[in-house]
């Protein structure tokens, strides 16, 4: 596989856990030294302020100008094999730009991260230029959900991206999986871990039974009060909840790790 391989985050809907996961996969990647660098192509830049201080970053270093000045750019490091490329909200005018900024992204990566082994970029939850461009750079993309009434739409709007892009601007593109999240708990049944709520467990069956979703689930990721801390303290929060919550994201990310041959 080319050096680095690149994942994007997607889901059309706001605050299902893109950011979080992006975060928590770089997190465990880095430490199993996994070169690795975050990309926050979301304007609003949560993933950005979990792991720097907005108000000091650097002149040039946001992913709008990564994507369009061409000297020379370093990521910022925030930890051992850990490097982020922070958002801005110049990443909007990519809205009214033209087609070719499609492709833009692909290509700075290409010239400027080939010393780094993973390039993971989270996205914006609503339909943009941004999104489309990332997955135009990407080799695999991923795609939180929950387990609610609203999935359904969610799996229509990520299949149809998925095979549009696919089809018109990058056939490399391969989709490695859904990761449930937020659900309310999971026990195990016949040796695989399923929802333990009815509801929740009836989406999951339909889920599994789509055509992206048919051995595409990655992991089950539970509603889990310390994973805010835990994937910005590094994995290396104490408190029961913080260490529950730090199992459960190694879990997922080895997960896509071995999808996408890390
Ligand atoms: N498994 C979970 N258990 C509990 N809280 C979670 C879980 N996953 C995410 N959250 C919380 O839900 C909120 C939204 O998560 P996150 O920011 O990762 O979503 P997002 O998809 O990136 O949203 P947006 O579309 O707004 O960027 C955050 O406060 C996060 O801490
Ligand atoms: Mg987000």
């Amino acid at each position: 596989m080319e050096k680095p391989v690149i994942v994007s985050v997607v889901a059309q809907k706001g605050g299902v856990g893109k950011s979080t996961t992006a975060l928590g996969l770089g997190r465990t990647a880095a430490e199993q030294g996994i070169k690795t660098v975050l990309i926050d192509f979301d304007s609003q830049g949560s993933l950005s302020t979990s792991v720097l201080d907005m108000g000091n970053i650097p002149k040039g270093k946001d992913s709008y100008t990564f994507v369009k000045t061409h000297d020379n750019y370093e990521p910022i490091k925030v930890a051992d094999n850990l490097f982020v490329i922070p958002a801005s909200l110049d990443l909007l005018k990519f809205d009214e730009e033209s087609f070719e900024s499609f492709f833009l992204l692909g290509e700075r990566i290409e010239s400027e991260l080939k010393n780094y082994d993973l390039v993971i970029i989270d996205t914006a939850g609503t339909l943009r230029t941004t999104v489309t461009a990332a997955l135009t750079a990407s080799h695999f993309m991923y795609s939180p959900i929950e387990l609610n009434s609203y999935s359904l739409k969610a799996y229509d709007d990520v299949a149809k991206l998925f095979k549009n892009v696919r089809r018109r601007l990058n056939s490399k593109l391969d989709f490695i999986g859904f990761l449930p999240n937020r659900v309310h708990s999971c026990r195990e049944i016949e040796g695989q871990r399923v929802p333990f709520q009815l509801d929740e467990r009836e989406v999951y069956r339909q889920l599994l039974e789509m055509p992206l979703g048919r051995d595409n689930i990655l992991y089950l990721v539970e509603e889990l009060a310390g994973i805010r801390r835990s994937v910005q303290a590094g994995n290396s929060g104490a408190a029961r909840d913080v260490e529950q919550a730090t199992k459960q994201v190694k879990d997922f990310s080895q997960a896509i790790l071995s999808r996408i041959g890390l």
